[in-house]
């Protein structure tokens, strides 16, 4: 959090304390453990208040967690992380511009590779095509991951997709939700906006300095938490199920794909995962329309390539590959 991050005693006491959740430590069994005095254990207690914590505390002197926060912070994420690289160098922050421009400037500086910036809430973030991105505080995900890929700048749009897919397998293993990828990288809940992926990247002729993938979750939001414009087009996870999950294991569980996945797109591209890129598909075999800047096409969408380029059939039998662009389902055909 940008205001008052956990600090290393607080996180200390914490390691301390969740191991045993609703028991009641004495502040003088806290204090000889952690060598300090009893004044900067309550402090550390009341940082891990700010920060959401819950304890009950007694007349004598005696603290137990009771409940832990579901926020994106840095000692719960690691606390759910199961990965070797990503997601390991965190920087949390409960409200910012947008994650992916802090992430391009700390990948400037070189930071490692699988960094990730989070957010409890974002004032301006970023969709693709220039558009806003619906960021309210405590109820999605907001995360950039700082990459550095050794391909080319052409192969780029891939890891949108493979991203897609991690996505797309992380929410569907979560209650068996029935997950749609909208290529290139829009996944849906019954036809509607769940997750985007806003892909940006630093590059030069053939050479990439690197890349941030900005991953936007609608988690918990209630239906009449988005803006009138915005409900028709989008939902959530819990406004579709009804459930409230928590945010932090999707992001260690997403975290945890994303690692695999990237890892076998820095050998082999897209080949491994093109049979899930087909799976999630919710458009190929329908009518769609695609528009790129102000034209449109229209025609069928029949194959997504190992390149991650759309196939389309056109008027006459013609068909035809696309790298990018934003496509509207007109006809169901399957
Ligand atoms: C889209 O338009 O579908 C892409 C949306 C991407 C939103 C995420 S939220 C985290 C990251 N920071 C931003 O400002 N945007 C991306």
């Amino acid at each position: 959090m940008n205001n008052k991050p956990l600090d290393e005693l607080s996180d200390r006491l914490l390691e301390i304390i969740r191991k045993r959740k609703n028991h009641f430590h004495t502040l003088k069994y806290l204090s000889k453990k952690l060598n300090q005095n009893e004044k900067e254990i309550l402090e550390a207690v009341s940082l891990l208040k700010e920060n959401g914590y819950i304890f009950r505390d007694n007349d004598n002197k005696e603290f137990s967690l009771s409940q832990i926060p579901d926020r994106l912070i840095k000692a719960e994420i690691l606390n759910h992380l199961k990965t070797n690289r990503i997601g390991k160098n965190i920087h949390a922050y409960r409200t910012i511009q947008s994650t992916n421009i802090i992430a391009a400037q700390l990948a400037q500086s070189n930071v490692p590779e699988g960094t990730i910036v989070v957010a409890e809430e974002q004032t301006r973030g970023r969709g693709r095509f220039g558009r806003n991105w619906f960021s309210a505080m405590g109820r999605g995900i907001y995360c950039s991951i700082i990459l550095y890929p050794k391909i080319s700048p052409a192969q780029a749009p891939g890891i949108s997709l493979m991203t897609a897919v991690s996505l797309a397998d992380t929410m569907a293993s979560f209650k068996s939700l029935n997950v749609k990828i909208k290529w290139p990288n829009d996944c849906l809940l019954n036809g509607r906006k769940t997750a985007g992926i806003l892909t940006e990247l630093s590059a030069e002729i053939g050479h990439i300095h690197y890349v941030v993938v900005g991953i936007g979750i609608n988690v918990n939001y209630a239906r009449e938490d988005f803006p009138e414009d915005i409900a028709k087009r989008a939902t959530s996870i819990k406004a579709e199920t009804g459930i409230e999950i928590s945010r932090v294991k999707l992001l260690a569980d997403f975290l945890k794909n994303f690692e695999k996945d990237y890892g076998n797109f820095n050998k082999t591209g897209l080949t491994k995962i093109r049979n899930r890129i087909i799976k999630y598909s919710s458009i190929i075999g329908n009518i769609i329309s695609l528009k790129q800047k102000d034209n449109y096409i229209t025609g069928k969408a029949i194959d997504i390539d190992d390149d991650g380029h759309l196939v389309m059939e056109l008027a006459g039998g013609i068909q035809k590959v696309f790298n990018a662009g934003e496509v509207t389902i007109i006809k169901t055909m399957i």
